[in-house]
């Protein structure tokens, strides 16, 4: 088990002010490998949760432990627990790019690493390792990491905690702030931490898309307390859960509820994307092919002959393409041609294997 809190509470207070209870007693233990988001609405404590993982924080109440080391009891070796605590689980703040400050991409890099008192080769080999896992061309470390765009500079940030080769990063919020190719990449890039160097990933968010790429397990937070804390497909696709938490499902799992709404044989319950595009895939053959589509001109849709599995697909097949068929009906024509259904098979085979 690598983090593990028990009744933890958080009050900030500091002169002047009532104190501020930010977290009410949260119970959560997070293994090796997981990949989870922290997900609620501003204020819940998600922040302060995360810096308790590593002992950024020190508990008001309650008890953190990392891979069983309980950081904050008494005792003279607290101090190499908390240390040690901080080389395990490596937090990435939100804009963490404002926190580098040297010279050079190289030397920002290397900071936590030398600090550790590492020899010069053992350093640089894991300024290397981190920066190729980030995926920065190692020439830019000659550069100054101020002469870099504000996506290769939260690299440098991450590789910065990476270098520290941490079995968990934590990061607060890593999206923020970037354009839509930036998220999509910083995304696949902690997918492939995680698959490549078995890094467990815990992700605090606001984007429920995003953490539906990301996340086998989400814990929604709100007022201090744990509200909910599950599978993914679970806690993603119940809207009254995600309303009380001041969320919206994601923009798939709505997509997929009103095509099984409609009869349509797929699983609404599918929220990771690779999983949403092998229903819609495998839902394309109960669907209408558009006029002049290479389906729609062999005369019937893929599948066709299987007849729906439910009366409701009936429906959609008869109201034609001008209406719920169009972009159906464009699907399905896909589906008609070799290349579209290997890679719908593909899909289908990656999906299930992963959800
Ligand atoms: N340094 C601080 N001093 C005093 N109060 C704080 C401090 N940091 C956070 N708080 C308060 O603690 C509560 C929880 O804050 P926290 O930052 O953990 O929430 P969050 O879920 O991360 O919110 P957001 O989504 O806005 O980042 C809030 O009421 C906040 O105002
Ligand atoms: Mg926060």
């Amino acid at each position: 088990m690598a983090v593990r809190v028990e009744g933890l509470h958080h009050v900030y207070g500091s002169a002047g002010f009532a104190p501020r209870a930010a977290l009410r007693g949260v119970d959560l233990a997070i293994g090796d490998g997981e990949r989870v988001a922290i997900m609620g609405p501003t204020g819940s404590g998600k922040s302060t949760l995360v810096q308790h993982f590593n002992g950024l924080l020190r508990p008001t109440r309650g008890r953190v432990e990392v891979d069983g080391m309980d950081l904050w009891a008494p005792g003279r070796d607290r101090d190499h627990r908390l240390a040690e605590a901080r080389r395990r689980v490596g937090l990435v703040f939100q804009f963490p790019e404002q926190q580098l400050f040297a010279d050079t991409v190289w030397d920002d890099v290397a900071f936590a690493p030398r600090n550790l008192g590492l020899d010069e080769d053992e350093v640089a080999a894991r300024v290397e390792r981190a920066m190729a896992l980030v995926g920065l061309d190692p020439d830019l470390g000659r550069r100054s990491p101020f002469s870099l765009s504000g996506g290769q500079m939260r690299r440098v940030a991450i590789a910065g905690v990476l270098a520290m080769m941490p079995r968990m990063l934590v990061l607060d919020e890593p999206t923020a702030g970037l354009d839509p190719r930036g998220r999509e990449s910083l995304v696949e890039l902690l997918l492939r931490l995680h698959r490549e160097a078995g890094i467990a990933v815990v992700l605090v968010s606001h984007d429920v898309d995003e953490v539906a790429a990301v996340a086998e397990r989400v814990v929604l937070m709100r007022d201090g307390r744990i509200a909910a804390d599950g599978p993914a497909a679970d806690v993603l696709t119940d809207a009254a859960l995600l309303a009380r938490c001041r969320l919206n499902p994601p923009a798939t799992g709505r997509l997929l509820g009103a095509l099984a709404a409609r009869g349509v044989p797929v699983n609404p319950r599918r929220v990771q994307p690779d999983a949403v595009e092998a229903e819609l895939v495998a839902a394309a053959a109960y669907l209408p092919a558009a006029p002049g589509s290479a389906a729609g001109r062999a005369g019937a849709p893929p599948g066709g002959d299987q007849a729906p599995r439910h009366g409701a697909a009936e429906d959609v097949r008869h109201r034609g393409p001008a209406e719920d068929g169009r972009d159906a009906g464009g699907a399905a024509g896909h589906g008609g041609t070799g290349s579209g259904d290997g890679r719908g098979r593909r899909q289908a085979g990656r999906g299930e294997a992963r959800s």
